[in-house]
């Protein structure tokens, strides 16, 4: 017998509508019609059915402490968000902030977050209260942290301890800021030296790289060197790289995209948040986002992620990935149908391809983690913002309002 059957459902993978079984914590079967008894059962009235949001790039450590930030500048914010941790950073507020947006993600249907945390604090705070909310919310979401040295690995001496340290804490992802380091060579130098990290300890790696509007900065060049060099093809991510939006074409189009193509390196574009703090100081203005339909062309995996919510960053946020996935189809000009649906694989299966997520999809044998949506498509669903009417964990029902008999 099984436990949930979701009847009458549209996909993003199926051109008819299909069955879900469900038996435990796993998809039993997916088929046009499935007549077996079930505990439960849901009638979609040829709703959506997704798997769920996968948000791969956040910041928990600073989300809600709804620092202002005037001129809407990076610079601004890294220097208010030093301010912050100085006077009112504690672990109890860490944990209290990001487990209240935790509830709050996970109710708008997402269920994996890569977060960034801040590794510069003597007193590695963030770390020590987000390691235990990723303990304590896996049966909710799967929180992946990456030790991230804000203000640059070589910004003090003791960075690289601090780094190391929240690795040994169960921090999971290696973390860097190239471009944010004193001199260009340092952030060259800083890449070879969070490789070798990663290499050893046989982590992944996640480095917030060239998110700047300078076209020389072009670190992820280095970056997709190295990948290939120490043979980590397929385990390190290009955070941001906004950069590449004012480097020359030709050098991104002939040499660049090809490079990171061949190195196997993923990319996490940050469309509402790239779009903000980006292009202050060009004129005319530019659009500060990577070019995400040609990284797709060239067989990148890329993913667009949320970044901020309410912090010295990003004043809005409201972990809605539909509008972080609008924003990416606008700036990247992808408003076609089937760049639509490619659109919407960046705020699910691509970034659960980065994240290595096991068992993440609608198919037989994956974990039973979706979500249905009031919308008929996946371009009304990204139209509207779509309700998420029920929330399935594990084969469980834990949030919304359809009803199920
Ligand atoms: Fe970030």
């Amino acid at each position: 017998m099984l436990d949930l059957l979701i009847r009458n459902v549209q996909t993003s993978t199926h051109e008819e509508p299909v069955d879900v079984a469900i038996a435990g914590a796993k998809i039993a079967e997916v088929a046009p019609r499935i007549e077996a008894p079930a505990g439960q059962t849901i009638e979609g009235e040829g709703r959506l059915l997704i798997p769920p949001f996968v948000d791969a790039h956040f910041h928990l450590d600073s989300v809600l402490t709804r620092i202002p930030n005037s001129s809407g500048t990076l610079r601004e914010g890294i220097d208010n968000w030093a301010v912050y941790k100085q006077e009112q950073l504690s672990v109890e507020d860490v944990y209290q902030r990001a487990a209240r947006y935790c509830e709050h993600a996970f109710k708008m249907g997402i269920q994996a977050i890569r977060s960034h945390v801040d590794v510069c604090d003597p007193q590695l705070r963030g770390a020590q209260a987000l390691t235990q909310l990723k303990r304590d919310l896996s049966d909710r979401i799967d929180i992946q942290l990456v030790a991230f040295p804000q203000d640059g690995y070589y910004s003090a001496p003791q960075v690289r301890e601090l780094l190391i340290a929240a690795l040994d804490m169960g921090v999971d992802v290696v973390g860097g800021i190239p471009h944010n380091e004193p001199m260009y060579n340092q952030g060259t130098a800083s890449l070879q030296e969070l490789l070798r990290i990663a290499q050893e300890r046989g982590l992944p790696v996640d480095v917030h790289c060239d998110e700047s509007d300078d076209p020389n900065s072009r670190h992820v060049e280095t970056l997709a060197a190295l990948t290939k060099q120490m043979g980590l093809e397929g385990r390190v991510t290009a955070s941001h790289i906004t950069a590449t939006a004012v480097m020359d074409p030709y050098y991104v189009s002939r040499k660049l995209i090809p490079m990171m193509a061949a190195a196997g390196l993923h990319v996490i574009c940050n469309p509402l948040i790239n779009i903000h703090l980006g292009g202050h100081f060009t004129h005319p203005r530019h659009r500060a986002m990577a070019p995400m339909r040609d990284l797709l062309a060239a067989g990148i995996t890329v993913a667009c992620a949320q970044d901020c919510n309410e912090d010295p960053w990003y004043p809005l946020g409201n972990a809605d990935m539909f509008e972080v996935a609008r924003m990416g189809a606008h700036v990247g000009h992808m408003m076609g149908l089937e760049a639509l649906h490619k659109v919407f694989e960046t705020v699910t299966v691509n970034p659960a391809r980065i994240m290595d997520l096991p068992g993440y999809g609608l198919t037989a044998g994956c974990r039973a983690n979706m979500v249905l949506l009031r919308a008929d498509s996946v371009v009304d669903a990204l139209r509207t913002s779509a309700t998420r009417e029920l929330i399935i964990r594990d084969g469980v029902i834990r949030a919304g309002t359809a009803a199920v008999a």
